[in-house]
């Protein structure tokens, strides 16, 4: 079995395990946004990077391998800046406000969220296609747990997907049909590893709304599927307006 030593510790463990897991063992903190215990791996976030000894490039820990005389450095400064980094253009792209531990993160790491603030955001009209949960790809960072989930990883449904290139790239269905049109069964198991509020579930958005539970209670599943949130709207399109006007200055 690999001896690796972690932040000056000296771990056994078997062959094969990744460095995340290795560092876990001795309760070495790091940091993971796309990581699922349940689901693949497949090192998309690159928040886990960690310094080992002799290699140039940071490398992630969720899906690095250990091996024997490894040494790594899981908080080093190189490391620290690019954890920082990652945060900060997610920051900047991204509607983090529903994702609490991305937050903390960004504070952990003093990210500062005015660095980019000249990049554009990703904005997405709200999915409220039907009656059991909402899609905002506004707030989705890619992490691509939904995907899997509703893939081999869980239900086999593989009802979405990535759609579009580069920038433009955004989670959703085969040819952007409704919910109700795929293969969705409605399990909410995307909804439930979705780790920014991308996913969420149509109660809750709506009590977010202010609905109380008896009005969504008394709500036919049809109005459900059609009640977008007054809010919601409002603050898409000032939003939408506002990124209007910077586009119109840039040109
Ligand atoms: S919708 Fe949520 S779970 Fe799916 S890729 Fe986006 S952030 Fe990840
Ligand atoms: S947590 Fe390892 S790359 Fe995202």
């Amino acid at each position: 079995m690999p001896t690796l030593s972690i932040d000056d510790k000296q771990v056994t463990v078997p062959e094969g395990t990744t460095i995340l897991k290795a560092a876990q063992g001795i309760e070495a903190n790091i940091p993971t946004i796309c990581y699922h215990d349940h689901c693949t791996a497949n090192g998309l976030c690159r928040m886990c990077v960690v310094e080992v000894e002799g290699q140039r490039l940071l490398q992630a820990s969720c899906v690095a391998k250990v091996s024997d005389g490894m040494i790594v450095h899981t908080r080093s400064e190189k490391v620290e800046r690019a954890r920082r980094t990652i945060l900060e253009m997610m920051q900047s792209a991204i509607d983090l406000s529903e994702a609490d531990a991305i937050n903390l993160m960004a504070d952990d790491y003093e990210a500062d969220e005015t660095r980019f603030n000249h990049g554009k955001p990703r904005t997405h009209p709200i999915h409220d296609d039907n009656p059991m949960f909402i899609r905002d790809y506004s707030k989705c960072i890619l992490c691509w747990r939904c995907v899997q989930v509703c893939a081999n990883d869980a239900q086999y449904a593989y009802a979405i997907n990535f759609n579009g290139r580069g920038f433009e790239t955004s989670i959703g269905t085969f040819f952007d049909k409704g919910m109700t049109e795929t293969t969705c069964v409605f399990c909410g198991q995307c909804v439930g590893v979705c780790p920014t509020g991308a996913l969420k579930a149509k109660r809750e958005f709506l009590l977010q709304d202010g609905m109380t539970p008896d009005e969504i209670m008394n709500m036919t599943r049809g109005e459900r599927r059609k009640k977008r949130t007054k809010a919601s709207a409002e603050e898409r399109g000032a939003l939408t307006e506002m990124i209007e006007k910077l586009d119109g200055k840039r040109e």
